[in-house]
This record gives structure tokens, C-alpha cells and sequence, in this order.
């Protein structure tokens, strides 16, 4: 998992499942994308065969500014396991309404009919309504992530351990053995989200992968070498992946226009709507940053700020922005489109031959 900068991975590719309805947008504009199982079968089979090798699904437990319909993260992941054969599946894990022996339980299982297949996504709460609407206590911004903290600490020491002890604030287990422990070994890889300081310092210690939101080249390396450095003095490694939004086009003409239309069709009272909600998540925090803070209007409107990472072009300008996202630390990128099936298809066609030229190109140069 060492990587120098002389020797870099090829970069790695996830979708979004769009496993909610409404798709990746809050937007009237058309977005030929379905939340049913038939669609999102044939969106992991087209994207396993244009070179994806993550699809992230999504875990919601009611509507809220869009996503009127959702399907359960955990179900509906299996469901795209047993439909393809080389695709990873990311379930997305909400602690609070999850328990982490529970976790451990069905990942292991689904690890074991995968063959190895399945990762999971640790989030850690923005949506206080949708605690409030199932009962289940919402705590503090950094006490949701001391206890995400716990939860992967227990994940992985179920996972790996017989005799599992652990006495935590939130969790504990006496003496546990899980039997089966999963295929993958040492365990199925932990992904988490958020860049607040407690989602950062998460990242730096315990979680395999750290996700950010969409931004700017610049702000997303000043992230990303502050996670890398208090890794480094952790003697922990993770990998990054960056969010974006997705609008690959024959010309820079089309590809804009198509965000002005996005934007001029943007669904005002749910993006604002939205942007209330959202301010229990990095503004919650103690120093007041993290995701969507800092999040614009038009931001807000792909609802995790991926139209900033400005993937919004040709096929030749988004090869190069991507290789530049790997240049300033980044291992995968994860992605979003508007009409997904497509345009998945399209960015394999048109935009990944291109990645894989330019990388091979920076590798030479740097040997
Ligand atoms: C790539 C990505 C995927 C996420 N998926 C979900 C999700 O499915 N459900 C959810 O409730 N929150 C999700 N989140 C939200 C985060 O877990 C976290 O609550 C939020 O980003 C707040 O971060 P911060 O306050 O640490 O900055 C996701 C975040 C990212 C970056």
C-alpha cells in the first residue's frame, strides 16, 4: 500500500450507486438515472466493463431535499455483488441505527458470498431530522465521530481477533469471536467521509480510505497533506479518494452548458433546504469548518460539492485534471453523472484511455 511519488498505483475509479431517487442533483433538469434494481444492475455491469473498480452506495433512512425514495445500503449492495464479478461494493454504514456486531456479521457473510468483494463506508451523520425521525439520539458533531472512532476500532478488532475485548464510551464487547471472519484479510476496507477536524483525524488514525467532498485542486492538497502528515505520525496509512461531478462532453461548449442548464433548473427551495440542514455538519464543529461550510449555492446543488472539482469538459481536459488530482496525493476518484448508464460508459470510452496515457507518461518522466 506504500506508495512513493516514483511509484504510484494506477488511480482507481468509483460511482456513486444511485441507490436514492432524484439522482445525483438537486435539479428539475432530466437525468435518465433510476434508484431500481434493474437500472443500478446494468449501471455495475457497464461500469465494471469501462474500468471501474468501486461503485458507493448511499444510506438514507427518509427523504429529505430529494431522495424521495431510498434503498437500504447493505441489501441493495449484495443485490450489485451477486450481478457482477469484479466490482467492489462500498455499503454505506450510519453507527447510531447500525451496531457494530451487526456490521461485522453481514459484511462478513457477504465477504464470504462475494468472494471478497465488499468494503464498507462509515458516515457519520449530517441529517438530524432523519435521527430524530427514527428515534435514535443525535449526539454532538465530534461525539458522532468519537464514536465512528469506536466503531471502526470494534469492526476491526472483530474482524481480526479471537477473544475480542473492547470497552469503549459507546461500545463493548466482552470476550467476542466472529465465525467466520471475512475473506479479505485483513479485513473488508474501511472508507470514511466528512473534513471536519474530527473526520480528518478519523482518517489519520483508524479508517483504510478518506473521501472527501468536491473542491479545488489547491484546497483539496492542503487536505490532503494534513491528513497525510498526521497519518505519518500516527505510522498509519490511508489513501484518498476525491468527489466529483462528472460532465464529459465532445466540447467544452456542450459540457457547460449542460452545468448552466443543471443550475438554471436547480430545485431553489430543496438546494436551500439543504444548505439549513447541512449546518450540522462541518459548521457544527468546533472550528466551525468541514464539508459544506464553505458550500456555495450552485455547490450545493450536486450535493456533495463535486461540480468544484471541475471534471466539466472535454474527454482531454478531464484526463488531465484527474492526473492532477493524483499528482497533489489523490488514489481514487469518485464519481458522479447525470445520466449515469451513459455517460459511465462514455468516461470508460473517452476519458480513461487518456488517464492511463497521461499516467504512463508522468511515470517515464519521473523515472
Ligand atoms: C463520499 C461521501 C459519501 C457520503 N455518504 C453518505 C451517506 O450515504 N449517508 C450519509 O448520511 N452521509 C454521507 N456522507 C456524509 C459524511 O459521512 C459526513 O457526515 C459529512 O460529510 C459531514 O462531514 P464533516 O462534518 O466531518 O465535515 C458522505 C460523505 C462523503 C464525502
Amino acid at each position: 500500500m506504500s506508495q512513493t511519488s516514483q511509484t504510484r498505483d494506477a488511480l482507481k475509479f468509483a460511482y456513486w450507486v444511485p441507490n436514492v431517487s432524484g439522482g445525483l442533483v438537486v435539479s428539475t433538469i432530466e437525468q435518465r438515472t433510476d434508484w431500481s434494481l434493474e437500472y443500478n444492475q446494468r449501471l455495475a455491469q457497464t461500469a465494471e466493463r469501462a474500468g471501474f473498480e468501486y461503485a458507493l452506495s448511499q444510506i438514507r433512512f427518509t427523504a429529505g431535499y430529494g431522495a424521495e425514495y431510498q434503498h437500504e445500503s447493505v441489501s441493495f449492495s449484495q443485490a450489485l455483488l451477486q450481478s457482477t464479478t469484479r466490482l467492489k461494493v462500498l455499503a454505506a454504514i450510519l453507527p447510531g441505527p447500525w451496531h457494530p456486531a451487526v456490521v461485522a456479521k453481514q459484511i462478513a457473510t457477504i465477504d464470504h458470498i462475494s468472494n471478497g468483494r465488499i468494503a464498507i463506508n462509515v458516515v457519520s451523520g449530517w441529517f438530524k431530522g432523519e435521527f430524530t425521525a427514527i428515534g435514535e439520539p443525535w449526539l454532538e458533531h465530534d461525539e458522532r465521530y468519537r464514536r465512528s472512532n469506536e466503531f471502526i476500532r470494534a469492526l476491526k478488532g472483530i474482524w481480526t481477533e479471537d477473544n475480542f475485548t473492547f470497552k469503549g464510551d459507546f461500545y463493548r464487547f466482552n470476550n467476542y469471536t466472529l465465525s467466520p471472519k471475512p475473506v479479505q484479510k485483513p479485513h473488508p476496507e474501511i472508507f470514511q467521509g466528512g473534513s471536519s477536524r474530527a473526520a480528518r483525524d478519523n482518517a489519520a488514525s483508524v479508517s483504510d480510505w478518506y473521501f472527501t467532498n468536491g473542491n479545488t485542486p489547491e484546497n483539496l492538497k492542503a487536505q490532503i497533506d494534513d491528513i497525510r502528515a498526521k497519518a505519518a505520525q500516527n505510522n498509519h496509512q490511508v489513501r484518498i479518494g476525491v468527489n466529483a461531478f462528472v460532465i464529459a462532453r465532445d466540447t467544452e461548449e456542450e459540457a457547460k452548458a449542460v452545468l448552466d442548464d443543471i443550475i438554471r433548473h436547480a430545485h431553489v427551495e430543496a438546494v436551500h433546504a439543504f444548505g439549513d440542514a447541512v449546518k450540522e455538519a462541518g459548521k457544527a464543529s468546533p472550528e466551525g469548518e468541514g464539508n459544506w461550510a464553505k458550500s456555495t449555492f450552485e455547490d450545493l446543488v450536486q450535493y456533495n460539492d463535486g461540480f468544484r472539482t471541475n471534471l466539466i469538459g472535454t474527454p482531454q481536459q478531464i484526463a488531465e485534471r484527474i492526473v492532477e488530482l493524483k499528482s497533489i496525493g489523490g488514489d481514487l476518484v469518485l464519481t458522479g453523472f447525470l445520466h449515469f448508464i451513459e455517460e459511465v460508459e462514455y468516461f470508460g470510452q473517452k476519458v480513461l484511455p487518456l488517464v492511463r496515457e497521461l499516467e504512463a507518461q508522468r511515470e517515464k518522466q519521473a523515472a
